[in-house]
């Protein structure tokens, strides 16, 4: 299942991000209410199923690539289910309150694929820096299993925006119960899936939070999905798959061809937009590969690297494209596609060549854009009551295209009124070498550890962030705000985020 692998990927730039949150705190509030007499207060449309809330002791969350481990922190938790009229859905809210050093912030966070949430991965990490925190299965699966939810008109509004919405009615109004006070400032935290229920939340319900974080937002959903597959499409057409390694040769290409584009072999490309590869040139080269027996790069594995006509955007150069171009199709693409849009999980998706993907796009788009899309550029609402918005999005993203942040980055700006307006509310980070949510896909510097003080500082003390810090694999950056880029300065170590400017 994708998602059982993506989400431990996410959850470890999200849990991390979570963990060294807690020193901003103001007043740190002991509970005022028994943690079982609480009760849930069901927001509008809904009908409590069951409430069961207990306290809970030394709880941890092992996060196994960070040399800790979140938690050991002492919450009372309130599980929820509940339904919406007679549609039979049963959602289920998790609502962590610290029993003591609560910060008097409220966090909800997201999930990643098709989950709605990731539940302790996130969770803990939050309580353990002072949140009162929640997350929510949206009353779908947690396995992406979407055949089992595809044609129920509630389950997938509540997927799409509704039930994170719920989440945070919810957890705000326990937060106030348990501690007597209602939260000073409310946060979203999500990477991918959580980016998408981020923006959601600016787009469609401003009030919610204060401070959003949405990394490599799935906003334009209904068109990713179908363009995700399109590596795939294209050697399906010709009737023959490239294999990894001349895959992996090709990225390689693409880095070197314009890595000296920001003045420097850092391995890095700073700014892709200006890298114009063409994987013609790599035609005739010899690889080792596996090996084993040498291969040759023919015409036929460089002209599957050309993206045609443009429906959506692609990935960037210097991305590892090995996760979209294998069969049996990348699962959110085929899922979309089976169950979302053939309403046929049974189907064989697998073989799906590019005339038919491109019927299936505008399908998508046509059908499904209204409801899934999450990319409304008009954030004036969200911007009028304070709110503030951070993005970061790897530039060597595996999944999600990159230019799609950037597309709707130009949108919010050209109605804004210009970039200094859109900077007041709305800040994008591109990173070089980062792949999706800091996956082990990318080769840059790496998210942050601490994803969330920035905003905070943003929010609460005016302080909004010019450069971010991401560091890891031997290399460091202060990652521009997007549209400046990364330039190296002439002198000192390439490695070192000191010697690289933003121009
Ligand atoms: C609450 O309801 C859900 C959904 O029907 C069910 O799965 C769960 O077991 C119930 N929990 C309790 C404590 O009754
Ligand atoms: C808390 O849990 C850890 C294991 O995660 C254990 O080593 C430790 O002894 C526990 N502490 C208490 C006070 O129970
Ligand atoms: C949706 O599909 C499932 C599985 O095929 C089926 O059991 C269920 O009755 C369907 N629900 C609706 C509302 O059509
Ligand atoms: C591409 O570069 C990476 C990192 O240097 C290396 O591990 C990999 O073997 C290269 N791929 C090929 C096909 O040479």
């Amino acid at each position: 299942m994708l998602y059982n692998r993506m989400l431990p990927l996410l959850g470890i730039g999200l849990a991390l991000g979570s963990l060294i949150q807690g020193c901003l705190g103001t007043t740190l509030l002991p509970p005022i209410t028994p943690c079982s007499s609480l009760t849930v207060t069901p927001p509008d449309g809904t009908t409590l199923i069951n409430v069961t809330a207990t306290e809970r002791y030394n709880v941890t969350y092992d996060l196994p690539t960070y040399n800790g481990v979140a938690g050991h922190v002492n919450i009372c938790d309130v599980e929820v289910f509940l339904t919406h009229g007679d549609a039979g859905d049963a959602v289920r809210f998790a609502i962590y309150l610290p029993l003591n050093g609560w910060n008097g912030r409220w966090q909800g966070t997201g999930g990643g694929g098709f989950a709605a949430g990731g539940f302790d991965f996130e969770l803990v990490p939050a309580v353990t820096s002072g949140y009162s925190a929640g997350a929510t299965d949206a009353g779908v699966n947690l396995e992406g299993k979407t055949e089992l939810w595809y044609n129920s008109t509630q389950l997938v509004e509540n997927f799409v925006h509704l039930s994170f919405h719920e989440m945070t009615l919810i957890g705000k109004d326990l937060s106030e119960k348990f501690y007597g006070k209602k939260p000073e400032y409310s946060y979203w935290f999500g990477c991918s899936t959580g980016g998408r229920q981020g923006m959601s939340e600016a787009q469609r319900y401003p009030e919610d939070y204060d401070g959003i974080f949405a990394g490599a937002p799935a906003i334009n959903w209904e068109k990713l999905a179908v363009a995700d597959y399109w590596p795939l499409a294209v050697q399906n057409q010709v009737g023959e798959l490239i294999s990894p390694c001349k895959l992996s040769a090709m990225q390689n290409a693409s880095i070197q061809a314009c890595d000296l584009l920001d003045g420097a072999a850092d391995g890095l490309i700073s700014n892709p937009l200006k890298c114009e590869f063409n994987a013609m040139e790599v035609v005739g080269t010899r690889l080792q590969c596996d090996g084993d027996s040498t291969v040759i790069i023919t015409e036929q594995d460089a002209t599957t690297d050309e993206w045609g006509e443009l429906l959506w955007y692609g990935l960037e150069p210097g991305t590892d494209v090995a996760i979209l171009a294998a069969q049996p199709g990348f699962d959110i693409s085929t899922r979309w596609i089976a169950d979302f849009l053939l309403q046929d999980p049974e189907t064989d998706v697998s073989n799906i060549k590019e005339d038919e993907l491109v019927e299936f796009f505008r399908q998508s788009v046509f059908e499904l854009g209204d409801l899934w899309g999450t990319d409304n550029p008009d954030l004036s609402a969200y911007r009028e009551r304070g709110g503030k918005i951070l993005t970061w999005h790897g530039w060597a993203d595996e999944i999600i295209p990159p230019l799609g942040t950037v597309n709707y980055w130009q949108r919010v700006v050209e109605l804004a009124g210009g970039e200094e307006n859109t900077d007041e509310f709305y800040r994008v980070f591109m990173a070089p070498g980062l792949g999706h949510c800091g996956s082990e896909n990318g080769y840059g510097p790496q998210i942050p550890i601490d994803n969330l003080t920035p905003l905070v500082e943003w929010v609460e003390n005016g302080k909004a962030p010019e450069t971010i810090l991401f560091s890891g694999n031997g290399q460091s950056r202060n990652i521009c705000k997007f549209p400046k880029e990364l330039q190296y300065c002439g002198s000192g170590s390439i490695n070192d985020a000191i010697n690289w400017k933003c121009v």
